[in-house]
């Protein structure tokens, strides 16, 4: 049974859908069988990010013209991907019905990966909350501007209040100063977890890296492209810290999460 890893942010163009190809890319490297879902259907980059050209995409699943397993596109060994369908429906828009037959059939691939990736769109549709809610583990990715802490800040309390989540990760990426960033988040933590009641962690603070946009023009990810780079050991960082960080139990949806059991989270 897969554990399933939600990457959400309140701002676009923050990070995400690199965060995830990246972190993909190194934990099937590491022999573990992925799966990554695009889940921004207006801007999906996620394919574009990892070079590959999908030859289907969920819009055919749901249209019953291929069957889900059938439209994972294999990025390489051990890494395979759910690619958007670009320009169309957002997942958001999706009526209920259609949106928990497509949470159904992922229900049925999670027992053939050890983790699924989920890259979100932006903001707090609430179709990409439920999905969201979903994860057995929360990233949430700003960058140091305000304006992306005020949308995480909202995105948490929804998660939080509608759908029971109590604990979350914090990915800050894009960083001009590691000083100034931590200092912010320090009060930004402390705001979130004494008016949500949820425990933020701090997972890593990624610096600015002109080299990350070079890497997606070049559509190869950049921990292949620079396996040495200083943010490339940060994203391995992050892999060791994920497997480690707890799952939650949410008040939200079962799916993904039907026969594994969470860990127990002390209350905040
Ligand atoms: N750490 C970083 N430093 C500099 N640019 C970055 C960094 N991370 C991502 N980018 C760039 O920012 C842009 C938006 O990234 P993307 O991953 O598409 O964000 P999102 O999925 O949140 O919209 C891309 O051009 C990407 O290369
Ligand atoms: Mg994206």
């Amino acid at each position: 049974m897969a554990r399933v890893i939600s990457f959400s942010s309140g701002k676009g163009g923050v990070g995400k859908t690199s965060l995830v190809a990246n972190l993909g890319c190194l934990y099937a490297g590491n022999g573990k069988k992925v799966l990554l879902i695009d889940g921004d259907w207006s801007l999906g980059k996620l394919a574009i990010t990892l070079g590959v050209r999908p030859k289907f995409t969920i819009d055919k699943v749901l249209r019953g013209e291929v069957g889900l397993n059938d439209s994972i596109e294999k990025v390489r060994d051990g890494l395979g991907l759910l690619a958007a369908p670009s320009g169309r429906i957002g997942f958001e828009e999706l009526d209920e019905a259609t949106r928990n037959g497509l949470f159904f059939q992922l229900d049925q691939l999670s027992n053939g990966h050890d983790l699924i990736l989920l890259d979100h769109s932006s903001g707090i549709h609430w179709g990409v909350l439920q999905f969201a809610a979903a994860a057995h583990q929360h990233v949430i990715v700003t960058t140091g501007e305000p304006t992306s802490y005020t949308d995480a800040y909202a995105i948490m309390k929804m998660l939080s209040k509608r759908f029971g989540v109590r604990r979350f990760g914090l990915l800050v990426t894009m960083s001009e100063n590691q000083v100034e960033t931590e200092k912010v988040i320090s009060r930004f933590t402390d705001v979130v977890e004494s008016q949500l009641g949820v425990l933020l962690s701090v997972i890593d603070i990624i610096p600015w890296e002109q080299k990350m946009a070079e890497s997606i023009r070049h559509q190869q990810p950049f921990v292949e492209r620079y396996p040495n780079h200083d943010v490339t050991r940060r994203f391995k960082r992050i892999c060791s810290e994920l497997e480690r960080f707890p799952l939650n139990i949410s008040a939200g949806l079962q799916f993904f999460r039907s026969s594994q059991t969470p860990i127990t989270m002390g209350q905040p």
